[in-house]
């Protein structure tokens, strides 16, 4: 499979959609086989966030609604293709019935799919919904196994295509089941792609991007791709260290991506020929020890001490990236711009947050840490749209081909 294409399932003025969804099916008499991605934090049985099933309801009552029968698969975690109670998705099943109001019939099984599995799914009537165990308990799902494919598609009529998050999985229950029915999508993967490909292939101006997290390599795919995309693009996070020392900084004990520090400069390079304006930190919190009980201050970027080690943006950086931020109609924010789990060296996330919660621009959150900062600072509700994929998303912001989303069929 090709790799670094952009594909866009919605036309360049983003006004319509050229994959087939759950709208362009009768589903009268039909059993639906349902890829979710259910991949939710679990603290021993208990979900302690739930937004992912969340996310997956509307399309899962519109198939109910018209007359679907629905069978549900999704993976949790990564128990390498093995039975571990601990990934089981019974507490998916639980939750999924509170939310609904409905019966969700669960049937675990530590091969997945077994004479049981397809007796229910056989049974299942219209209007009822079954969900099948964790799909990475089979060793073949995560090799796009055929023949596990094969068996997950013999549950239902038609595969509907709605785990966003993991759509840059070529496994066999996101990829491999749609050699063999017919495939469309759901409503979560299309208003993913509508407000992620929006952004970034048709935003109002100015675009602004703001990258954070620890490594400019992880990252440099997705920075690439947006240099041609964005007219300004913001850093913060471990990262900006990498870019301090490329131009000749000295940055103390703060996290270095040393494979990332040429790439760093050929970045600053590249961001100077198109003429993207591209803001690094002007200054950082930094402290003795990665903790939040450690000594710190606040020092300007050629000023790092050698015994410390940057740890969020300071009060002149948060003030020109908010300021900035104020005059921008669309951004992508992608990783946080320090380590925001730690109250001292929050302040610089949550000035983001609470400046995107309150500028009149579309605003789009990566899934993964910047998700969880916004949610953490209670602006969740604020912002155009949140991704419920962190891997996905990147991917997606690279330009690259998502499996998931390729086999989808066309209109
Ligand atoms: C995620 O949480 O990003 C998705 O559910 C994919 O999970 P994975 O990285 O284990 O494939």
């Amino acid at each position: 499979m090709s790799q670094i294409k952009t594909v866009f399932p919605v036309t360049k003025k983003g006004e319509s959609y050229m994959k087939k969804t759950i709208r362009d099916i009768d589903w009268a008499g039909k059993k639906a086989v349902v890829r979710c991605d259910f991949n939710v934090p679990l603290d021993g049985d208990t979900i302690t966030d739930d937004i992912r099933i969340r996310a997956a309801l509307p399309s899962i009552e519109y198939l109910l609604e018209n007359g679907a029968a629905v069978v549900l698969m999704s993976h949790l975690g990564r128990p390498k293709g093995e039975p571990k109670p601990e990934f089981s998705l019974a507490p998916v099943a639980k939750r999924l019935a509170e939310l609904t109001g409905k019966e969700v019939k669960f049937v675990p099984s530590d091969v997945v799919v077994d004479d049981n599995v397809k007796a229910a799914a056989k049974d299942l009537k219209a209007g009822e919904m079954l969900l099948i165990e964790n799909v990475r308990y089979k060793a073949g799902e995560t090799k796009n196994d055929p023949e596990f494919a094969k068996e997950l598609s013999e549950l239902g009529d038609i595969f509907v295509q709605d785990a966003f998050g993991s759509a840059h999985r070529a496994h066999s229950s996101t990829a491999g089941i749609a050699d063999y029915i017919p495939a469309v999508s759901g409503f979560l993967i299309e208003k993913e792609l509508k407000f992620l490909g929006e952004a970034v292939n048709n935003p109002k101006r100015p675009f602004a991007a703001i990258m954070g997290g620890a490594k400019v390599k992880d990252k440099i795919p997705v920075i690439t791709n947006l240099l041609d995309k964005v007219d300004i693009l913001i850093i913060g996070g471990g990262m900006a260290y990498t870019f301090f020392k490329s131009q000749g900084y000295s940055i103390g004990k703060s996290l270095l991506d040393e494979e990332g520090l040429d790439l760093a400069g050929e970045i600053l390079r590249k961001a100077a020929e198109k003429g993207v304006n591209f803001m690094l930190p002007v200054d950082v919190v930094a402290a003795d020890e990665f903790s939040n009980d450690s000594p710190y201050g606040v020092y300007d970027v050629d000023e790092i001490p050698d015994d410390r080690m940057g740890l969020d943006i300071g009060p002149e950086t948060i003030k020109l990236y908010t300021d900035t931020l104020k005059t921008v109609k669309t951004v992508v924010w992608n990783g946080p711009m320090g380590v925001f789990e730690m109250d001292n060296f929050a302040v610089g996330t949550k000035a983001i947050a609470d400046c995107l919660a309150e500028i009149d621009a579309t605003t789009v959150i990566g899934g993964g840490d910047s998700a969880a900062a916004v949610a953490k600072f209670g602006v969740a509700d604020k912002m155009t749209h949140i991704s419920t994929g962190g891997g996905a998303s990147l991917e997606f912001l690279e330009g690259k081909e998502l499996p998931g989303i390729a086999v989808i069929d066309d209109k």
